[in-house]
């Protein structure tokens, strides 16, 4: 058995008590340390993710400055619709735009369903390049990819959209073509996630950013058959630890709790003790300082940190992390501040 199941993040996933927080923060790569703005001058967001020693490089970057207890590999939730045929870009200043948004039915029948090997090579490069580093610090190294249901967000949208207007539209004129893109786009999440995990990624982690829009009656209509069978999927090939961010989607928490994931990432718009509470008290809870208290005073920075600590220690298992991705203009020193804080704070068994 690796020696990574026995480090403090793959305990914490798998519901052990640890005597110290482990602690990993989303987005933890990027415009907010220099060493990372210095090669994003010289290369584009889609050249970085797609040469394995950068995006190996850029992974590393927090893991030197603050020795994170995880590291996430560097890429993003939409570099993989590219192989489907989704023209995708991430614009300087704007962020992801989308040059061929679905409109039709035929969209949706025209796209392709890319083996990760095939679609993704360089992502699984990078992640064997950065566990073979990491293995020696004894950090595991996860996975990721985006649920059906918010990459559809973006490819019927074509950019990040509150509301989600023209999503929902089409789900409900198109139901089959909506099941037909939910369950290509399900292949090709499950495939990308097992793909990571052989290429040495330790834990997965499916992001769902936009699904808190959808009422629980939608969720089970739209979403949940559709993580149920990536769910069923990756199980059946790998038994790495498998959690879920659900954002703004607290009111689907006791839903969420019964699919079948092993950890949840809870966002900041709730306590650890709510989620804990609406969740049967069983589960690793991954989370949740507010990134914009990064940028605030210390003093508060510290205050919630403690409080979130200790929040923790009732929770079955607590992952320290925020409660979605660190903000591009957080200054290093806090998160200095944050993980140190963390790293000292010791639970009582
Ligand atoms: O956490 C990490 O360090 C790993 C890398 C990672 C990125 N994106 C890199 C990135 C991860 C895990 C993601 C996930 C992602 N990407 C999500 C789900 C999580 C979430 O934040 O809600 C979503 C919705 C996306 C789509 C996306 N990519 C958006 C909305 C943006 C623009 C916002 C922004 O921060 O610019 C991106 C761009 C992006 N993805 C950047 C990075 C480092 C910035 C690109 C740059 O350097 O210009």
């Amino acid at each position: 058995m690796s020696k990574l199941h026995q480090s403090l993040l793959m305990r914490a996933y798998r519901g052990e008590k640890t005597s110290v927080t482990p602690c990993w923060f989303m987005r933890q790569a990027g415009r907010y340390l220099p060493e990372y703005r210095e090669l994003r001058q010289k290369h584009s967001m889609l050249e970085m993710i797609r040469t394995p020693k950068l995006a190996a490089e850029v992974t590393l970057q927090p893991i030197r400055r603050f020795q994170f207890d995880g590291s996430i590999i560097f890429a993003d939730i939409l570099n993989p619709l590219i192989g489907m045929g989704i023209e995708v870009d991430f614009i300087e200043g704007e962020g992801p735009k989308i040059f061929n948004p679905i409109e039709t039915t035929k969209d949706v029948s025209k796209l392709k369903v890319p083996a990760a090997v095939d679609n993704i090579p360089y992502t699984l490069e990078a992640v064997s390049l950065v566990a073979s580093e990491l293995d020696k610090l004894n950090i595991p190294l996860l996975g990721f990819s985006g649920s059906p249901f918010t990459l559809s967000s973006y490819m019927i949208e074509g950019r990040p959209a509150e509301g989600l207007s023209k999503t929902l539209q089409f789900a409900k004129d198109n139901p089959e073509s909506w099941n037909e893109l939910q369950e290509k786009l399900a292949h090709v999440v499950s495939d990308n996630l097992v793909a990571q995990n052989l290429a040495g990624g330790s834990a997965i982690q499916l992001f769902d950013t936009w699904v808190g829009s959808l009422s629980r009656e939608e969720f089970s209509t739209l979403a949940l058959p559709h993580i149920k069978s990536i769910i069923e999927l990756v199980k059946a090939k790998t038994d790495a630890p498998l959690l879920y961010f659900a954002k703004n989607a607290n009111h689907l928490l006791p839903t969420i709790k019964d699919l079948g994931f092993d950890a949840l990432s809870i966002d900041y718009n709730i306590s650890l003790s709510e989620a804990d509470n609406l969740t049967d008290n069983r589960f690793p809870l991954q989370g949740n300082l507010d990134p914009v208290l990064l940028k605030g005073s210390k003093d508060e920075l510290e205050k919630r940190t403690l409080e979130i600590l200790e929040e923790g220690t009732k929770l079955k298992s607590h992952i320290f992390n925020l409660g979605h991705g660190i903000l591009p203009q957080t200054p290093p020193e806090n998160v200095s501040l944050v993980r140190e804080l963390v790293r000292s704070y010791e639970r009582l068994l």
